[in-house]
């Protein structure tokens, strides 16, 4: 299995850990795991070259805190493993101009650009993102052989573009890629915004009352929940229509605590919103403070990251390396003769 996260906020939020992360931390106990910090996605928009320095290793410090063991787990940088670019191109070549223009989130962060902050590279984001993916197809006699990439709701697109190109490129130059399968968790593969419920939170949308950060203070963790948008009635009941906003809140608590949505109702029947809230507060809390205080430390010790990233990148391209002879092969490019 193979995901990665991009490198783009000081910290990750709470939609990124239910959405994804908390899967990451549990699939590397059952998988062949890779996870990648994508910083060749972080330049698709405009960007300081220090800032995305430091973040990268804010990323890779958060990941291991949050549980990911570069022992059972391949964690690296992407820009580490120069075949991710250049499976891109090959699979940007047999890539529809119309197919790539129908992608959604182009279409989303484009029209927030303006035609002219508009790049060619968040254009051809997704084929990256696909190459991110195929090149970690595993080989055949390596056991099952599936790909599977956990992911929130909002990745489905793309995940489907990787599938068409996976199989476009095995019609036409032999069965080389598996398509991956998105895994997206029931409850919690679209957290809301807590101030816009109907809207997705977003390190790059959301205002900093709509979003929590892993990395946040107690405080004003518990102030944000405190102050999410509610509707003007009290019953903590689920509604997706007409209680936007307290049911993406009963999503959160049932995806930190373990119970049902149901089991939750029924708990807070007759209680109010400002209990359910508190304690939906003390648990995202509970939840995010031993991740904070491990970053910290992590980030305190640069050259044991360092050796994570030299670890993984050593792994990573071993397989990407692979997967690459493969496809040089197959499309027909010339050896290079010993
Ligand atoms: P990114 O960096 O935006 O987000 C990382 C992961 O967090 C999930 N996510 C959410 N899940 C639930 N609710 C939310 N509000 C929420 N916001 C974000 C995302 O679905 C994602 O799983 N294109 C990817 C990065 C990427 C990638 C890959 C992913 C590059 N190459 C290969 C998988 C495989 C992205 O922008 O994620």
């Amino acid at each position: 299995m193979l995901s990665g996260i991009q490198p783009t906020a000081d910290s990750f939020h709470l939609g990124n850990y239910l959405g994804a992360l908390r899967q990451w931390v549990a699939m590397q106990d059952t998988h062949d795991a890779f996870y990648c910090v994508v910083d060749l996605h972080a330049i698709t928009v405009e960007h300081d070259p220090a800032v995305l320095r430091r973040r990268t290793k804010v990323a890779v410090a958060q990941l291991l805190a949050m549980g990911l063991d570069p022992e059972r787990a391949t964690v690296f940088v992407q820009s580490h493993v120069p075949e991710h670019a250049e499976l891109a191109w090959v699979l940007g070549c047999i890539t529809g101009f119309g197919e790539a223009g129908r992608m959604t989130q182009f279409k989303d962060k484009s029209s927030k650009q303006g035609t002219g902050g508009t790049t060619v590279g968040l254009f051809t984001y997704p084929i990256l993102q696909a190459a991110d993916i195929l090149l970690y197809t595993p080989e055949p006699g390596e056991g099952e052989r599936a790909l599977r990439v956990p992911v929130g709701e909002d990745q489905r697109q793309h995940l489907e573009l990787t599938r068409d190109l996976a199989q476009r490129f095995n019609n036409r130059f032999g069965e080389t890629f598996v398509p991956p399968e998105a895994h997206i968790p029931r409850g919690a593969a679209k957290i809301t915004d807590l101030q816009e419920p109907e809207a997705k939170m977003s390190k790059s949308a959301s205002s900093p009352q709509g979003i929590i950060d892993v990395l946040e203070e107690p405080g004003p963790m518990r102030k944000k929940i405190m102050r999410a948008v509610t509707d003007t009635g009290s019953d903590v009941v689920y509604d997706e229509e007409k209680k936007a906003g307290i049911t993406n809140l009963l999503r959160i608590y049932a995806a930190l605590d373990g119970a049902s949505v149901q089991e939750l109702e029924q708990r807070y029947a007759g209680s109010g919103y400002g209990q359910f809230k508190k304690d939906l507060a003390q648990l995202v809390v509970d939840t995010f403070t031993p991740i904070r205080e491990r970053t910290l430390k992590l980030l305190d010790d640069e050259q044991q990251l360092d050796r994570v990233l030299a670890l993984g990148a050593e792994r990573a391209s071993g397989v990407a390396a692979r997967t690459m002879d493969t496809v040089r092969d197959r499309v027909g490019f010339v050896g290079r003769g010993r």
